[in-house]
């Protein structure tokens, strides 16, 4: 029988496993890096030569001085229809060629472990999409399009969070009643859904009784970070001059900056003119000085890994420092995780909403639920953690939150595929 493979092509973090001989094995995607068995979604487009994948994009950027395409979070824009592609070099590529490159790395991996040509391909996918059904159907669409660029010719799709609890249950010794949380970097997905022994080879649709999901994650929070604490270094309470009367900056330059796409795509001529305006008519010239340099520069990727980093320090311990050097740029600031908290507040109680919504949809109370699973790197935010040991008190699991998926994923492209 021929191999198949899965892969749970993320926002921030892309991992494969390998089904074959009826065997479910999860790959090394990214060789070499500090996390061989999870790929960083990223894509690097140098002035001359192929696209690299993963964490060498990094090295290979850093390497060539900055010069070229760097793309990070591009899984975000599968449901935009206003983004059809980028520019790279002289060439328009489109997402699906962004992607389909990417995923025909992910299948080189793929083909050389097994050692024959893979054309069977599960992709895990969100709950949702995008917010309506029309994005949702392009996001999907755009997906398949980039596997079969990328050589797969049988493409099915899972449900994120059902793949988790694929493979989760696999730790089970009695059937329960499981919520899964998957909280990554741009999606976070909820399901309720029947998982143990006794329903393995089952029909397994019946088991899932309801998905929940909702782009709020990891990267809303770094945008909320960024917002607290570096924003201010970049003149966010400044007023200049304009005409006879002080007017407030307007704030949609340092919204760009929270998101790493809307900081490389801010270099308008517009926008450079009116930062050159504020800076020179301003009150808070050092600090809107900084702003332009932020975005004529555009030192996005120094900033998001400076705050990612704070962010991840607050997982562990009560403080943290935010340490931002890129340029002539040098912002240390403390940070708490109170501040963290107090940051987030918008966004967990997005979270809560959409999680209570779905178990008041199902008629569940959260004394139903047996057990609560889990997974994506955000689900390792303190503040996030608070959310399911209210309600769900000693009955809240985590493990394996990068490779999870990849690995349920698998678990039913080989049942589907006969691998
Ligand atoms: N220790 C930690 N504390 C808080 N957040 C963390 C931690 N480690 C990683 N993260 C965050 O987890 C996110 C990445 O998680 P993951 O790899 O599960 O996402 P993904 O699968 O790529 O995204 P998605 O499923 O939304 O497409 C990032 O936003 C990262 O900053
Ligand atoms: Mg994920």
């Amino acid at each position: 029988m021929p191999a198949s493979c899965a892969i749970d092509f993320g926002t921030s973090n892309t991992t494969v496993a390998l089904c074959q001989n009826g065997e479910v094995r999860q790959l090394d995607i990214d060789p070499g890096s500090p996390h061989p068995d999870r790929m960083p979604t990223l894509l690097y487009f140098p002035p001359e030569g192929p696209a690299v994948y993963g964490a060498r994009a990094v090295d290979a950027w850093l390497a060539e001085e900055r010069t070229g395409r760097l793309i990070q979070a591009i899984k975000r824009y599968l449901p935009s229809s206003g983004f059809e592609g980028t520019l790279v070099g002289n060439t328009v590529m489109g997402i699906e060629a962004l992607i389909g490159g990417f995923l025909g790395q992910c299948k080189k991996v793929v083909d050389e472990a097994a050692g024959e040509n893979v054309t069977r391909v599960l992709l895990g996918r969100p709950a949702q999409f995008g917010a309506t059904p029309e994005r949702d159907k392009l996001a999907q669409h755009r997906l398949w399009t980039a596997a079969r660029r990328a050589g797969f010719t049988e493409i099915g799709f899972q449900v994120e969070p059902v793949a988790a609890a694929r493979s989760f249950e696999r730790s089970l010794d009695r059937d329960v009643l499981c919520l899964v949380g998957d909280l990554g970097g741009g999606t976070s997905d909820f399901t309720v859904i029947r998982l143990g022994p006794g329903r393995i080879g089952t029909n397994r649709a019946d088991d899932v009784l309801g998905v929940a999901g909702v782009d709020v994650a990891g990267n809303d929070f770094d945008a909320r970070i960024v917002y607290k604490k570096v924003a201010p270094y970049l003149g966010l309470f400044a007023k200049y001059k304009l005409e006879d009367r002080w007017v407030e900056v307007p704030t949609t330059l340092h919204h760009a900056v929270t998101r790493w796409h809307s900081l490389c795509h801010a270099k308008t001529e517009k926008n450079l003119r009116l930062l050159e305006r504020m800076r020179r008519y301003g009150d808070d010239k050092a600090g809107l000085g900084r702003l332009e340099e932020m975005v004529v520069d555009d030192h996005g990727f120094h900033l998001f890994r400076a705050v990612e980093d704070t962010k991840i320090a607050l997982s562990e311990g009560t403080d943290a420092l935010l340490s931002f050097h890129a340029g002539s740029l040098a912002l240390d600031a403390p940070m708490t995780r109170d501040e963290l908290d107090a940051a987030l507040a918008l966004d967990i109680r997005e979270l809560e909403k959409v999680l209570d919504g779905l178990l008041t949809r199902l008629s569940f109370r959260p004394e139903d639920i047996d057990v609560v699973f889990l997974t994506g790197g955000t689900s390792r935010t303190l503040r996030v953690q608070q959310i399911f040991d209210e309600r769900f008190p000693g009955r809240v699991v985590s493990k394996d939150v990068f490779t999870s998926i990849g690995y349920g994923l698998g678990i039913e492209a080989a049942e589907r595929f006969l691998s």
